[in-house]
């Protein structure tokens, strides 16, 4: 799903989240590995202050797995909870369910201090769109959960997925609105393909894009197009479109053919697993 945010859906989303937000022990916040920071909101921080939080750094399929690593330390230290993982991978929801009892741990503790007994913890899926909210709400509850609602304490219209005795889900995921307004934001939200492509100028994505692989990642691309680029990214778009025959009627090279060639290509994970900015750019 792709989306276009104006003033209005940001209103209308952030009050849904406040008060959907209410409702749960603990905020699952899904980030896209490749760029964790650029897509978050930070809003977020303040929406859910109070609440237990979980960090999944999601498609970390697709990101480079040592600085996965490194971002999970940063947002440990921080006091998330944090998983990587592949939200298409059932396999990898064991894994999820164990830190989220974890992260639980202190809240049943808390309710038992009380007297409060058997009230299982809520949670709430949040992230901006299609960082994978879906999916991973498929993989994690599966078909066999139970589903319950419009009991009495629970909100009219809201569903909750049962996952165990001990929690339960909201089934419907908060969408968070990108930052996009900051422009380097923007152009890594771009990147990884969660604006729409018809309204971004593809040509110059593409060479921002063979800037910083030649930066961090030179080695890849070297792989993938089988030859030493060029420093200068007009000078690679142009190698890569020679050597990928991108090329128009008469004869013309077709430039961007080669630049959505190559979005393609890092999009899907073909030039190898990329992130695009790291921890080290964001501690104080
Ligand atoms: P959303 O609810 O947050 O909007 O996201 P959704 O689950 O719809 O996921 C968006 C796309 O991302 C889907 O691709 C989904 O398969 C893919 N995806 C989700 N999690 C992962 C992951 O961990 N790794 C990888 N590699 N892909 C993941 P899609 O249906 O093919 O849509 P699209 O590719 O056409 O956008």
């Amino acid at each position: 799903m792709q989306f276009q945010w104006y003033p209005g859906h940001m209103t209308k989303a952030k009050r849904q989240m406040q008060e959907d937000i209410k409702l749960v022990d603990l905020v699952i916040e899904l980030v896209d590995a490749r760029i964790p920071m650029s897509s978050r909101n930070p809003d977020i921080d303040e929406l859910g202050k109070n609440k237990s939080r979980l960090i999944l750094l999601n498609k970390a399929d697709l990101a480079d797995d040592s600085v996965n690593r490194a971002w999970m330390d940063f947002f440990e230290k921080k006091g998330y909870f944090v998983v990587r993982m592949d939200a298409r991978s059932k396999a990898q929801m064991k894994q999820v369910h164990a830190v989220i009892a974890d992260a639980c741990k202190e809240k049943i503790e808390r309710d038992r201090r009380r007297g409060i007994k058997n009230r299982p913890v809520r949670a709430m899926v949040v992230g901006i769109p299609n960082v994978g909210k879906s999916t991973f709400i498929n993989s994690f509850a599966g078909k066999a959960c139970a589903k319950t609602g419009n009991k009495p304490g629970v909100t009219k219209g809201k569903q909750w997925i049962r996952l165990n005795k001990d929690v339960e889900l909201l089934d419907t995921p908060g969408i968070l609105w990108p930052k996009f307004e900051d422009q380097s934001v923007g152009l890594k939200l771009a990147l990884i393909g969660s604006i729409k492509d018809e309204i971004l100028n593809i040509d110059e994505m593409s060479l921002e894009l063979l800037k910083f692989l030649q930066k961090d990642y030179s080695n890849l691309l070297r792989v993938r197009y089988e030859e030493e680029l060029s420093s200068d990214p007009v000078a690679a778009l142009e190698e890569i479109a020679k050597r990928r025959s991108c090329v128009k009627k008469g004869g013309e090279l077709d430039y961007s053919k080669a630049a959505n060639l190559i979005l393609d290509e890092f999009r899907s994970g073909t030039i190898g697993r990329i992130t695009l900015e790291r921890p080290e750019e964001y501690e104080a």
